[in-house]
């Protein structure tokens, strides 16, 4: 939704009570609130921040406006989950309340540290006449949840930067901690900055290179990049906006995508090997993934179910946007697998045979196996007209398709109704979750993933299978 600037960067603090009280009874009038989906408690949700493990539970913040479905003078907003599935706000927030992020705490992420948990961030700071100095800065986080912010800028803007330098992800490296920064070179062309820990010390960090990645920098700004290790291989997730289409097919306004690489060489800044790029996300909206390496031997990403620059149809309301299932990340055959944590399963009551129902709560998971050779059109968020939400999979061509033309509420159709993916031409499986107005289709066990929202009419309920032999199960799911 378009606000006016004075309205997005007012301070938290003149905001009256009637005002955010309004703000909250609005939000709750939504027919399409998730269920087992993260959103924002008010306001716009936006990026995943400090997905981390900490004081023995998993720590995840979003990025928030809470005044409206706008971008205005952001936040990090803190959740605590001990499975993954289950995230509970725990009302501690970084606000933008200091000198070094007082236009706005941007994207980062977090790591515990002698007890203490490391929240590594971007601080938004524009001037009187609006230049922007984008700023590293860092604050602990202790077990209480008490924030106390670093005094001192962990890292300037560098000279070959543009305004556009945000979202630092540390991780450590064999016993090292690095960082690394998204960044548009003064050629307006996107890249990624590499830093270190001098002495291992998170309050002080020293440039190491640009990091080598392979890409072609066709993209004017990469956005959350994010480096994790799959069976020790490195894997870079990224937000690459304004890629060339001729490099990568992707609809959606900006693309989320990675690359596997084969090794990390820190003295030459390069990640050794890297495949071509790769969409992570199918689907109409999936960003700003951010993934990290969890104590127990795992690799779990989550995205913002959202993209910038977009309206939803639950701006009204004046909120937008949810966060994904939490993923775990693994490698098969050389290849790249998203699927929902284990602990998902124990969201299902018991299993019914797929079969046409008229109407469900739209809050449930379909496992479903489609054979070799054969076409099926199944209709999620169904009407009596079998109007909603089409999945075509076809097994005999290899494709995949969801189309969401007639699928309730319409919004962002300048980036086209339907989204296609080619899949192996065999038997294949979907996992296909909906929570309201949310859908996340997993292709065999994560090999290919559509994520995307659909905002149904009242009657939008029913789950139609049009054309073909689909069997499997349907499972209700409750939180
Ligand atoms: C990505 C992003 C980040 C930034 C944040 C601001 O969606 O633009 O680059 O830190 O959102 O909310």
């Amino acid at each position: 939704m378009n606000l006016p600037t004075e309205i997005r960067y007012r301070r938290y603090e003149d905001w009256t009570e009637n005002e955010k009280h309004k703000i909250i009874e609005n939000k709750a009038k939504s027919p399409w609130l998730a269920s087992y989906h993260l959103e924002p408690k008010t306001g716009l949700l936006n990026d995943p921040n400090g997905f981390s493990y900490f004081n023995g539970k998993f720590q995840l913040f979003y990025q928030n406006w809470p005044f409206g479905a706008a971008h205005g003078l952001k936040q990090w907003v803190h959740t605590e989950s001990s499975d993954l599935v289950h995230f509970k706000e725990t009302g501690i927030t970084l606000e933008p309340d200091h000198a070094h992020d007082s236009h706005g705490a941007y994207s980062g992420s977090a790591y515990e540290i002698d007890s203490k948990l490391f929240l590594f961030y971007t601080g938004n700071v524009r001037d009187e006449d609006w230049v922007r100095d984008p700023l590293q800065v860092g604050a602990w986080m202790d077990k209480e949840g008490h924030i106390e912010k670093f005094e001192k800028v962990l890292i300037q803007q560098p000279q070959d930067v543009t305004e556009h330098f945000r979202d630092p992800q540390i991780f450590d490296y064999q016993g090292q901690f690095y960082a690394i920064v998204g960044a548009q070179n003064l050629d307006k062309k996107g890249f990624i900055k590499l830093y270190k820990a001098t002495n291992n010390d998170v309050t002080n960090w020293e440039f190491v290179g640009n990091l080598e990645f392979g890409g072609t920098g066709s993209e004017y700004m990469i956005e959350c990049p994010n480096l994790v290790f799959v069976d020790n291989k490195p894997v870079l997730l990224y937000s690459p906006q304004g890629l060339d289409k001729s490099e990568l097919d992707y609809d959606n306004i900006y693309p989320n995508t990675y690359k596997i690489c084969q090794s990390f060489d820190t003295e030459n800044t390069e990640l050794v090997g890297a495949s071509p790029i790769y969409n992570l996300d199918y689907g109409f909206e999936a960003y700003a993934t951010q993934g990290f390496n969890a104590p127990d031997g795992k690799v779990y990403i989550v995205s913002w179910i959202g993209l910038p620059d977009i309206d939803y149809p639950t701006d009204q309301y004046d909120y937008q946007g949810a966060m994904s299932l939490v993923k775990e990340l693994t490698i098969k055959d050389g290849k790249l697998y998203q699927y929902p944590v284990p602990a998902m399963k124990e969201l299902r009551s018991e299993a019914k045979p797929l079969a046409n129902l008229d109407s469900t709560n739209n809050t449930y998971e379909l496992e479903v196996t489609v054979p070799s050779d054969s076409k099926t059109e199944l209709i999620l968020f169904a009407d009596q007209e079998s109007n909603g939400l089409k999945i075509t999979i076809n097994t005999k061509e290899g494709q995949l398709l969801v189309d969401r033309s007639s699928a309730g509420q319409q919004y962002a159709i300048d980036f086209g109704r339907t989204r296609q993916c080619d899949i192996d031409p065999s038997e294949t499986k979907l996992n296909i979750f909906v929570d309201k107005s949310i859908f996340e289709i997993f292709v065999n066990d994560g090999e290919k993933v559509f994520t995307g929202r659909v905002f149904p009419n009242q009657d939008q309920t029913g789950i139609h299978i049009q054309e073909g032999q689909i069997s499997g199960s349907y499972f209700d799911l409750g939180v």
